[in-house]
């Protein structure tokens, strides 16, 4: 199953080598949402496990972040020197080594758009990393939702930001992480109200409770982690981040896992393996196996629309006079054999149509 990811990235790869727009095939992507400053661009780095997101009180995330997660290993088909692990933009053609580069990046690119004020921007940054200690995963980071207008935002920043949030998460394909900290009242969480509102069976939406440390004295995450105040069908995960301090003193993501762990020891021992960060990424990744599984048959109309498509258009050229038109075809007819091959050999169960 693991196989199906590189296929379904390349796909993507040459939907838009040929010009259609890239959610011409809806891939799952996984959406962090929530108020600001509730953790969401912590939660999506520790998934990562790498520092590179810049994060901090106050509006830090100003555009979406498009982070597509590709799984490297040595026998890449790359030639030449390759970094272990790399990342590249979009908007740019630099290859980044140092994560502390991708971070300063983001922040340049997020003032390029914006400047220095605390406006914000649906124009996505889009990120690629490529690393041998990644699941495939496209991941998106969004700013936070938000009541008051502060600096130079404009008066409707709220519905700005709703909107913005909306958009990404009304994508069926879309798994939503609804983002709530522990340290604010959960009953009323946004990140939960707003998931509803586009995923009212909440049938792709999975809760993460941050700043478990955070909550006051006396006062105890049980019912919520455990569903008994509010019910999330696929599940609530409790999570500790590293804290402002932390990050000022640039504690590891390493050293911060080993802490939770023994957090969750302490405190919630009997919901201790069934919480932290590494339980959600392998919970995602769960669900992000089974949501594109729920995808094929859908995704096989697709290409067969396309790839009927495009052999009419050739056919009408008669003698290709396009020399780029075989070409074109011939990538997309290798990649959906490929794409063919990888459900045949996964999924015996799935009837295999003709695809070419
Ligand atoms: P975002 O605005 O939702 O993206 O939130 P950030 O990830 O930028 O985090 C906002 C602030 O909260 C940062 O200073 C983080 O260090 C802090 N923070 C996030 N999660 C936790 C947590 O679980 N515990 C503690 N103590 N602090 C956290
Ligand atoms: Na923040
Ligand atoms: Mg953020």
């Amino acid at each position: 199953m693991e196989q199906l990811l590189p296929v379904i990235n390349k796909l993507q790869e040459v939907f838009i080598a040929i010009g259609a727009s890239s959610d011409a095939i809806q891939l799952p992507q996984i959406v962090a949402i929530g108020t600001q400053s509730s953790g969401k661009s912590s939660v999506l780095e520790s998934i990562v496990g790498r520092d590179f997101l810049p994060r901090g009180t106050g509006i830090v995330t100003r555009r979406p972040l498009i982070l597509q997660l590709i799984h490297a290993n040595p026998e890449s088909e790359e030639k030449g020197y390759q970094p272990e692990e790399w990342g590249k933009f979009l908007h740019c053609d630099s290859i980044f080594t140092d994560f502390n580069d991708i971070m300063v990046e983001i922040t340049k690119e997020t003032e390029r758009e914006l400047g220095l004020g605390k406006g914000i921007s649906s124009k996505p940054i889009q990120l690629k990393i490529y690393s041998p200690n990644v699941l495939n995963l496209t991941l998106v980071d969004l700013p936070g939702l938000t009541k008051v207008p502060v600096g130079d935002q404009p008066p409707d920043i709220e519905k700005q930001i709703y909107d913005l949030c909306y958009e990404y998460i009304s994508n069926p394909n879309s798994l939503i992480l609804a983002i709530s900290a522990a340290n604010a009242d959960m009953a009323t969480s946004e990140a939960i109200k707003l998931a509803r509102e586009v995923d009212p069976t909440g049938k792709r939406t999975l809760a993460v409770v941050t700043k478990l440390d955070l909550m006051d004295a006396g006062t105890d995450a049980t019912d919520i982690l455990t569903g008994r105040l509010i019910p999330v069908k696929l599940g609530i995960i409790g999570v500790v981040n590293r804290s402002q301090q932390d990050i000022n003193v640039k504690k590891s993501i390493k050293i911060a896992l080993g802490d939770e762990a023994i957090f969750f020891q302490k405190r919630y021992p009997g919901l201790s393996d069934r919480n932290g960060i590494q339980y959600l990424a392998k919970t995602l990744n769960k669900l992000l196996l089974l949501h594109i599984r729920d995808c094929l048959p859908e995704l096989k109309t697709r290409i067969n629309l396309k790839l009927a498509y495009s052999q009419q258009t050739l056919a009408t050229l008669g003698v290709p006079i396009i020399e780029k038109g075989p070409e074109l075809l011939r990538v997309i007819t290798k990649f959906a054999a490929d794409y063919c091959a990888t459900i045949e050999g996964t999924h015996g169960n799935i009837e295999i149509a003709e695809l070419i």
